[in-house]
């Protein structure tokens, strides 16, 4: 049996015909889209016509679509981006965000709260036992100075959507900027950013059997948002630096494949977790479900067993070829409990008990089968050792 990949969150394989599109990018069109001749005129067709791909996805204008480096960067310079402005006039600035954002959102508004104490307070939610985020919770959170909401769409460790056309909705009437984090929901969840009132959103092309190294960030024309990168006027002059072009022409056809397929592939995602769920729970007791596994995201299942740890799980079903992982983190020599299993109210035990399955368009019914198996008969040979 060949490797079983079921870490689709973490990143995906690049498709082979999005591949197959970069190397053209690289070898014959490789010109610069700021070069006036041939090569750049080539380059900048191009360019222009992936921005219009990854903006139909959202429903977005092209003039909204500015491309960067991932999701990471994406997400740093949406908070940065809008709070610089209140700095600038140094205006105090109130965040809303949740407790279970990915680190990228949650560390740039901890930094900023740090270095800005005066100026920057962060209310963080916490999630409900679900999984969820609400707009009530918002509504509670909310002051005067509020300036930004960020409340990410689909939370990578437990798969949980959360309403945020309302949490749009509610900012939107209120006046204040809202941003949501997509990289683990965009191509893969329903988006309209006009419909939702979303103000800023965040992507990234290797979730979706893109590159690496590319995203991008939506911004409405009415935010105003401080320039990431100074230089050479690209990206309308505010993310400056010669494009990636290979990697925004790898995005834009991932994006374009993920639209196409999505009526095939999110179904049958989920009728892979839905048989790796009853696989698992038919034959292993004492497990959990971390989030709400019927209207989460298709493709990401996150489960405790109680008495195993995730880690020596983790490395057990390596053995056998099977991928997954665990939202546990290793710093200094110790292994931290997920903050977003934390954050849902998951005990420490059951939260460094976690695996986390994600399942992508490449996987087979077959591969689901050998995982569940090898799930099956590495937790019984680590509770039998555990509680010998
Ligand atoms: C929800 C979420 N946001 C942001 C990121 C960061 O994206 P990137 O890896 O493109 O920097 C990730 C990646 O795991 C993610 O899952």
């Amino acid at each position: 049996m060949k490797n079983i990949y079921l870490d689709n969150s973490a990143t995906t394989q690049v498709d082979p015909q999005v591949a197959e599109e970069m190397v053209k990018y690289m070898v014959e069109k490789y010109g610069n889209p700021s070069s006036i001749h041939l090569y750049g005129q080539q380059a900048k067709y191009a360019l222009d016509d992936a921005r219009e791909k990854v903006a139909k996805v959202i429903n977005a204008g092209i003039k909204n679509i500015f491309f960067t480096s991932g999701g990471t960067e994406a997400d740093n310079w949406a908070i940065r981006g809008i709070i610089e402005m209140n700095i600038r006039k140094n205006e105090k600035a109130h965040i809303v965000i949740s407790k279970y954002e990915h680190s990228a959102v949650f560390e740039t508004c901890r930094m900023l709260e740090k270095k800005y104490p005066e100026l920057i307070t962060v209310t963080y939610l916490k999630p409900s036992s679900l999984g969820y985020i609400t707009p009530e919770q918002v509504e509670d959170a909310i002051n005067n100075d509020t300036k930004l909401v960020s409340v990410m769409h689909v939370n990578n460790e437990i798969g949980n959507i959360n309403d945020i056309g309302s949490i749009g909705k509610f900012c939107r009437d209120k006046g204040i900027i809202f941003h949501t984090d997509a990289v683990q929901s965009y191509s893969k969840v329903p988006i309209d950013v006009k419909a939702m009132n979303i103000d800023i959103l965040s992507a990234s092309a290797h979730k979706i059997y893109g590159p690496k190294g590319v995203g991008m960030l939506f911004v409405r024309s009415k935010v105003e948002i401080y320039p990431l990168l100074f230089g050479g006027q690209q990206e309308q002059g505010l993310r400056n630096g010669t494009e990636n072009l290979p990697g925004i022409i790898g995005f834009a056809k991932a994006a374009e494949i993920a639209q196409n397929a999505y009526e095939t592939d999110i179904p049958r995602i989920g009728t892979l977790k839905k048989k790796l769920y009853e696989l698992i729970s038919g034959s292993v007791d004492n497990i959990i479900v971390n989030g709400d596994i019927d209207k989460g995201y298709n493709g990401i299942l996150n489960l405790s067993f109680e008495g195993v740890e995730g880690e020596s799980l983790l490395l057990a079903l390596d053995l056998e070829g099977v991928c997954v992982s665990t939202g546990s983190a290793c710093s200094a020599g110790s292994v931290k409990p997920s903050r977003v299993l934390l954050s849902i109210g998951v005990s420490e035990e059951m939260a460094q008990s976690s695996i986390r399955f994600s399942i992508g368009r490449f996987n087979t019914m077959e591969e689901i089968e050998f995982a569940a198996e090898s799930v099956i008969k590495a937790v019984e040979r680590l509770r039998s050792m555990s509680w010998m």
